[in-house]
């Protein structure tokens, strides 16, 4: 199925909710806030909370058959033709302990087709507004964005994320340690969105995660995606929304990054971590 060629444009509506978002993010980022618990390491603030409010009241007004999935407050089913994810506030524990990154990221999903059509993603701190459509390229800040060209692994700059959760039964200390090994570096900024849209502007070539959710990716993917790069499961088989898997890369050294986790998984080739015992200053 195809997306009705009607479809109006969401992006100016969608960016002025997520800058909209972000703003009322800033007091409570600079004045600080009361930290609560999701889970035991799971920190949700009346930020998130705020912030979710405010989305979901613009996108009611604005559009008011579409359903919402918002990581807060759960899916708003209307069967509509459309439906948003929406994360009012990706990188909670940056955002509560001071540490300026995080974003609100938002995209739209034309139901019928399973296209999401629009996305964007607002850094309230560095003014960053990341959007792409379906088909039209991706933009900072109204600028069209490319991912990068880089093609050999080992001058590849790359990110990861660790969930906030169970971090001791995520394997993904494994992927870094060998990712490191074998590139410039791997950064954990801890916002999956922004992750995906430094991956889409050429900061990063690349990013992974395990176990992100639809609001985390439902954006950035598209982002990247329109910016030249490629996303997909940790196999290279097409990525979906609830894949659990999100690699994402400028789509040159994909290959090299689906070998990588082969081997990984295969329990080849991995170097031993360390002894912290044997460690001399
Ligand atoms: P959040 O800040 O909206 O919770 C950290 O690298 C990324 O993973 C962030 O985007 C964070 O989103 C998300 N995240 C944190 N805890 C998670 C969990 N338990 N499961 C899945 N994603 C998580
Ligand atoms: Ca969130």
């Amino acid at each position: 199925m195809t997306i009705p060629n009607h479809l109006e444009s969401f992006l100016p509506a969608m960016s002025s909710i997520a800058r909209e978002a972000g703003a009322l993010l800033l007091p409570y980022f600079h004045h600080g806030l009361k930290i609560e618990y999701k889970g035991d390491a799971d920190l949700v603030t009346a930020a998130d909370r705020a912030s979710e409010v405010l989305i979901r009241q613009r996108l009611t007004q604005q559009f008011p058959s579409h359903d919402v999935l918002g990581e807060e407050q759960g899916l708003n089913d209307l069967g509509g033709e459309y439906r948003w994810y929406v994360d009012p506030l990706d990188g909670t524990t940056n955002f509560a302990h001071g540490y300026p990154v995080f974003a609100v990221s938002m995209a739209v999903e034309h139901r019928p087709s399973q296209k999401r059509v629009a996305g964007v993603v607002y850094d309230p701190t560095r003014d960053e507004l990341f959007a792409a459509e379906f088909g039209k390229g991706a933009q900072l800040n109204g600028k069209a964005i490319h991912v990068s060209k880089v093609s050999q692994l080992k001058e590849c700059l790359l990110a990861t994320g660790f969930p906030s959760q169970k971090r001791h039964k995520n394997p993904n200390i494994h992927f870094y340690h060998q990712i490191t090994l074998h590139t410039h570096g791997v950064r954990r900024p801890g916002s999956a969105a922004l992750d995906l849209c430094n991956v889409a502007c050429g900061r990063f070539d690349g990013f992974w995660e395990f176990n992100l959710n639809p609001w985390d990716t439902a954006a950035g993917a598209l982002i990247v995606e329109e910016a030249g790069g490629k996303v997909s499961r940790f196999d290279g088989s097409p990525f979906e929304l609830n894949s659990q898997e999100t690699l994402a890369s400028n789509g040159v050294v994909h290959e090299a990054l689906v070998r990588e986790f082969r081997e990984i998984f295969a329990g080849r080739g991995i170097e031993p971590m360390a002894d912290p015992r044997r460690h001399e200053g």
